[in-house]
């Protein structure tokens, strides 16, 4: 039976390890110049209703270093900008391709499209949950800090899709979870009380960014306004001052923290450019990394 990919909660322990497994091996190949065209033939559709750097170059570039192709499909130049249904889309779409990648506004879009397809289908972000970044970035901390085990991750900011992610993260593996979001923004209350009933190493959720960050092995942020917001950023900039990752609050971490931001990253809002910047940053290692570990979920799922 074919698999999907459309949110953390549905991985098991079993899947996080090959994942990491294979994404290790995948860069290691890549890195020694090795070809491994283990998708020869393959063929990846990635639907887009929303802009994207990483997950557009990461998903192109990984289908075509594992021998397949990946074809860029932006809805507003397709049949489904023009009102075609999803149904119709992913039982037509099935028959051309091997997989398809979308990222799109609602969940319920993908799911949709899950149910439909006869291919897996990969959530390439949604306005929930964005699970290929959060699976690329504890595939980072690992290699950063050997483990993500009992260590604390402070996620700063919105409780946006992002954070949501990290919240099924927390409910599956052991890591230990702080967010700081302020009120009226705080992460999918749904997804908080099913998923913090569940984490071994606890969810806490806080308003002072400065008690979320104490003592914490890893800092993370996210834009203050993701895409579709657009409309509101201005009052967002004025409620989200305070919640930003600076030199004091990195003062709050532990002497050894590393600092990670999916990226795109807005200097001198959620995150200052001297920490950005600076020696604890790993974000565009954190931004490589989506390459290797997706190329991983490829691989397992096509
Ligand atoms: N982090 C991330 O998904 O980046 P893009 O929006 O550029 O794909
Ligand atoms: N929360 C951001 C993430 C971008 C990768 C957004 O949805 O725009």
């Amino acid at each position: 039976m074919k698999k999907d990919l459309l949110s953390i909660y549905e991985l098991e322990t079993a899947d996080f390890d090959r994942i990491w497994k294979k994404a290790a091996r995948l860069k290691k190949l890549l890195k020694e110049g090795k070809e491994h065209a283990s998708l020869k033939g393959k063929t990846l559709g990635m639907i887009f209703d929303k802009s994207s750097t990483r997950t557009r170059i990461s998903f192109e570039v990984g289908m075509y270093q594992l021998g397949g192709i990946a074809l860029f499909l932006n809805s507003r130049d397709t049949q489904i900008g023009r009102g075609e249904t999803i149904a119709d889309s992913a039982r037509m779409m099935s028959r051309y391709l091997n997989g398809i990648m979308i990222r799109t506004f609602a969940q319920a879009s993908v799911e949709e499209f899950a149910r439909y397809a006869t291919i897996p289908v990969i959530n390439g972000l949604t306005d929930l949950f964005h699970p290929c970044q959060i699976l690329s970035d504890l595939f980072t901390i690992k290699e950063k800090k050997g483990s993500y085990e009992r260590l604390k991750v402070a996620y700063i900011g919105d409780g946006n899709n992002i954070a949501n992610s990290w919240i099924e993260a927390a409910a599956r593996l052991p890591i230990q979870l702080a967010l700081a979001c302020p009120k009226g923004y705080e992460p999918n209350r749904e997804i908080m009380t099913k998923c913090a009933k569940q984490a071994s190493e606890g969810i806490t959720l806080y308003n002072d960014p400065l008690e979320a960050a104490r003592n914490a092995d890893v800092l993370y942020t996210d834009v203050w306004t993701s895409m579709g917001q657009e409309a509101e950023d201005k009052e967002r900039k004025k409620i989200f001052k305070n919640y930003s990752i600076n030199k004091k609050l990195l003062g709050e971490a532990k002497k050894d923290a590393i600092v990670m931001h999916c990226l795109p990253a807005h200097r001198g809002e959620e995150i200052t450019a001297d920490v950005i910047d600076g020696p604890h940053s790993v974000v565009i290692d954190e931004a490589e990394n989506r390459l290797h570990v997706q190329k991983a979920i490829l691989e397992i799922l096509l």
